[in-house]
């Protein structure tokens, strides 16, 4: 927790300097100079890892332009081919949206597993999460986050002197689905769904995702209810 109050601190003093910093769980380091770089903002996996719930859990991020289209993959395994050639980023574990406002905190709570990866995920399982955004200028930006799948991640992210001070939206920041969202995916739609993404035809309202407590379940539907 410290340590992610600390990155969250220093990506807020710093990201005037940088383009955008996950702060849950925390990026490789500070690629401001690579970032544009694929898979992973031109940072090698370093060895260190952070937990995250192996039934999904939150990503927060602190970005920097006036809006991002933003992609969310995972690429499992312990040495994944970071190499131009190959994509090993080829899950997606959230298709891409429209992230409004920069220079605060946004959060996904209850991001998914993909169905088709349950059956490689479980505690002890290491992978990379990769976010991606294309910004206006038509850069796209790289980041990515070392994991290691925990099934005591969830209980301690719930505690909501953890889970307040990671993850929030700022008021400035948001997000919105694209119109003419390939639907074709089921998972995709419910991925969606699940995220409380706005669609162009209406609202869909869900709290799934994380097998938390229900003191939990309890905070996330509050933070939910205000939501669109
Ligand atoms: C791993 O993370 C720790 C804590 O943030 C940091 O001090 C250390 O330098 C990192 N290791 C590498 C190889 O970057
Ligand atoms: C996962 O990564 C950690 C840290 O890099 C490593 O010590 C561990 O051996 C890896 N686990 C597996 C199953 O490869
Ligand atoms: C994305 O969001 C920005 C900021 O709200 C908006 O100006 C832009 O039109 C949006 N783009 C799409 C394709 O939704
Ligand atoms: C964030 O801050 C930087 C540096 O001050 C500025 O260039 C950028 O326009 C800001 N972004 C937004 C969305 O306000
Ligand atoms: C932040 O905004 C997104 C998009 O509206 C929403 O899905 C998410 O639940 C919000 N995060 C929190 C912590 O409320
Ligand atoms: C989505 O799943 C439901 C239930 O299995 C199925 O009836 C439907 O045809 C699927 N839709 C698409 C677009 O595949």
């Amino acid at each position: 927790m410290l340590r992610s109050l600390l990155l969250a601190a220093a990506a807020l003093a710093t990201c005037a300097s940088a383009h955008f910093v996950i702060t849950y769980p925390p990026d490789r380091g500070d690629s401001y100079n690579t970032q544009f770089q694929f898979p992973c903002g031109g940072l090698q996996n370093n060895g260190n890892r952070s937990f995250w719930p192996s039934t999904g859990g939150a990503m927060a991020i602190v970005p920097l332009h006036d809006f991002a289209f933003t992609t969310i993959n995972i690429a499992i395994g312990n040495s994944v081919r970071e190499t131009t050639d190959i994509n090993s980023f080829n899950h997606i574990m959230v298709p891409t949206f429209n992230q409004t406002g920069g220079n605060g905190t946004f959060c996904l709570p209850s991001i998914k597993i993909p169905p088709s990866l349950k059956p490689l995920v479980k505690a002890g399982v290491n992978a990379t999460i990769q976010i991606v955004q294309l910004v206006a200028s038509g850069s796209a930006l790289y980041n990515c986050a070392d994991i290691t799948f925990s099934d005591t991640e969830a209980a301690r992210f719930a505690n909501p002197q953890v889970w307040n001070s990671v993850c929030f939206n700022s008021s400035n920041i948001g997000a919105n689905r694209l119109t003419n969202q390939e639907k074709a995916i089921n998972y995709t739609e419910l991925a969606l769904q699940e995220l409380n993404l706005k669609t162009a035809g209406g609202t869909a309202l869900s709290v799934g995702g994380l097998s938390l407590g229900t003191a939990v379940a309890a905070t996330m539907a509050v933070l939910l209810a205000g939501l669109w």
